[in-house]
């Protein structure tokens, strides 16, 4: 049995460590890619066969013309998610790392790959401390030490090997995103506008400029075609050799002196030993459906499926969607899983986390019992923060085939641009995802996630993440297939996807455009889109709520199957971002 309360008195001492600085550097590239969007922006796109959903409309077409080339859902995505590491840079990676889950109707099989990046065998626990003790967020966000082991290559690999059609090689499926990366393409506004950010995070290591300047020597401008011909050759040693290619030789060796050049602490040991891992999905049920989403190092599908329990004790569905009543089961409902994430959770290799407690119906009851209908749980005051205001830095697509198949995946370098390192000769972006891991008991990462002994750093551990690819399943067919970047709010954004599909009956397009809010147990508020009536609002700050704007980014490119076809829903949201389908 899970005890909070002397949890409190644990999170009490431990307060002292709590750092509440977030990733302020990052507010400029919020505003240039955030548009609140109210329902009536909602975009929907329909398909008959093969549909992919993603950030940026020609690596969603790259994956779909697979798919009309005869390649299933899991081709498709291995292709997309090649193409994004060119034609999405800030967040679109093989430096980085995520995760995957698959719903393979040929087997009849849900699956997750967890491809997180690891923390280096030189890890310490101690590694993200200044010399007084405290956490030192540069050394984790900005500096090399917060690169871990990328695992894109490796996962995408491996989904290809095990869940592809067969018909397709890890060369063809690099093949499109080799010719972006050697004939370029003409940047897109929504890319464009990100270039002033670009450049502040790459210049710390100015050779890493070169990645956005013109042959001429000035910077790269709208209209220009971005060439990335180091990143090309990277790719096309993966199409030679597959994954040894990245992990092994002379990439792999360009990738480390570049890291050890910059101050990291990465070996050519900490590449050849990256594993990508299968994983059993987290499974849930919510009202007759089946949940499938991330297991741990995910906090993602834990956090969800406990929301879900917790929620359907109540009659959601005959509440109003978007009213006060509804919201505040929905934040309370949040506020005590992220509580449990906080505790419990970190990479299952090292932590023995309570996950079939954290799962179950009776917890669940446990936890509904002690929510007033009326008034805001207190969880704690003791701690209050600056909101987070990090920008687009991670991106999640969802595909789904005529056959059935379907894929979620999210992937990210943390920040946009991760780290700002570029390891010389290779064209790859690197990662700062170790930011994930908590530096102390009791700090928070970028995002304001509190964290404890669960999740210190350690040789070989992968980073607490909150990444949540979620497939909602109907007597073993997909229906739903969603997920989104944002960082902690990711969770609280599938939460809400899935409620206003299940519960509310909005279809797909009006359930991703509805205004979301998000609690997160700590900081102890609540933050809104904008969208929600004033009344709405009123009546939450009457039941105790602290209400806050703005919420941050996230984007659930979705799609759901209905009867006749697919309906894909880009998050409007975020400009960019498209459904591609035949
Ligand atoms: O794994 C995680 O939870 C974070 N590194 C994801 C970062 C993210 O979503 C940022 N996007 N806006």
């Amino acid at each position: 049995m899970i005890r909070l309360m002397s949890f409190r008195r644990v999170l009490m001492a431990a307060s002292l460590f709590v750092v509440v600085d977030y990733a302020t550097a990052h507010a400029q590239e919020q505003r240039s890619i955030y548009t609140p969007a109210p329902a009536s922006n909602a975009r929907a796109a329909a398909a008959k066969h093969g549909m992919v959903v993603a950030q940026e409309k020609i690596a969603a077409k790259v994956g779909a013309d697979v798919m009309a080339r005869g390649g299933n859902a899991v081709d498709a995505a291995v292709a997309t998610g090649f193409a994004m590491a060119v034609t999405y840079p800030r967040a679109g990676n093989i430096g980085g790392g995520g995760f995957m889950v698959i719903h393979s109707a040929d087997r009849q099989e849900d699956i997750a790959i967890d491809y997180r990046e690891t923390a280096p065998a030189a890890t310490t626990r101690d590694m993200f401390l200044g010399t007084d003790g405290q956490p030192d967020i540069a050394k984790s966000r900005d500096s090399a030490l917060g690169i871990g082991v990328p695992g894109t290559v490796a996962g995408l690999a491996l989904a290809l090997e095990k869940y592809g059609s067969g018909k397709f090689t890890l060369s063809d499926m690099l093949q499109p995103a080799i010719a972006l990366a050697r004939d370029g393409f003409v940047l897109a506004d929504d890319l464009a506008d990100t270039l002033p950010d670009w450049r502040r995070r790459l210049s710390r290591w100015p050779k890493s400029l070169r990645m956005i300047t013109r042959a001429d020597g000035t910077a790269l401008r709208p209209g220009d075609t971005l060439v990335q011909g180091d990143l090309a050759t990277t790719l096309s040693a993966i199409a030679a050799q597959g994954p040894r290619g990245f992990y092994q030789g002379p990439v792999a060796e360009k990738l480390v002196d570049g890291i050890k050049a910059a101050g990291g602490i990465f070996t050519i040991d900490d590449l050849k030993n990256y594993q990508p891992v299968i994983r059993p999905p987290v499974r849930g049920h919510y009202r007759g459906y089946d949940i499938v989403s991330m297991p741990l190092p995910s906090s993602g599908g834990t956090v969800l499926v406990e929301t879900l329990n917790i929620l359907e004790g109540f009659p959601m569905g005959e509440m109003t969607q978007g009213a006060a009543p509804s919201l505040h089961l929905l934040i309370e409902a949040m506020k005590r899983a992220y509580a449990d994430r906080a505790r419990y959770l970190g990479d299952p290799a090292f932590v023995n986390a309570p996950i079939i407690t954290l799962l179950s119906k009776d917890y669940a009851a446990k936890q509904r019992a002690s929510i007033d209908l009326a008034h805001a749980t207190p969880w704690t005051d003791a701690l209050s923060a600056v909101p987070p205001r990090e920008g687009s830095n991670t991106t999640h697509y969802s595909v789904v085939d005529a056959a059935g198949n379907a894929v979620s995946n999210t992937y990210t370098l943390n920040f946009p641009y991760g780290v700002g390192l570029v390891a010389e000769g290779t064209g790859v972006l690197l990662n700062n995802e170790l930011d994930d891991f908590t530096a102390a008991p009791g700090a928070s990462n970028a995002f304001g996630l509190v964290g404890f002994e669960a999740n210190l750093p350690g040789p070989g551990k992968r980073p607490l993440s909150s990444m949540s690819p979620t497939i909602v399943l109907k007597d073993g067919n997909p229906v739903l297939v969603t997920g989104s970047p944002g960082g902690s709010r990711i969770i609280s954004t599938v939460l809400q996807v899935i409620v206003n599909v299940l519960d509310y009956r909005l279809d797909v397009t009006s359930a991703v455009a509805a205004p979301r809010l998000h609690h997160q147990w700590l900081p102890d508020e609540v933050r809104i889109e904008r969208g929600f009536s004033e009344e709405t609002l009123t009546a939450l700050k009457v039941m105790g709520h602290r209400v806050i704007e703005p919420m941050g980014q996230t984007s659930a490119n979705s799609i759901a199957v209905i009867p006749d076809g697919l309906l894909g829903a880009p998050d409007p949201r975020t400009r960019g971002a498209e459904a591609s389908g035949y």
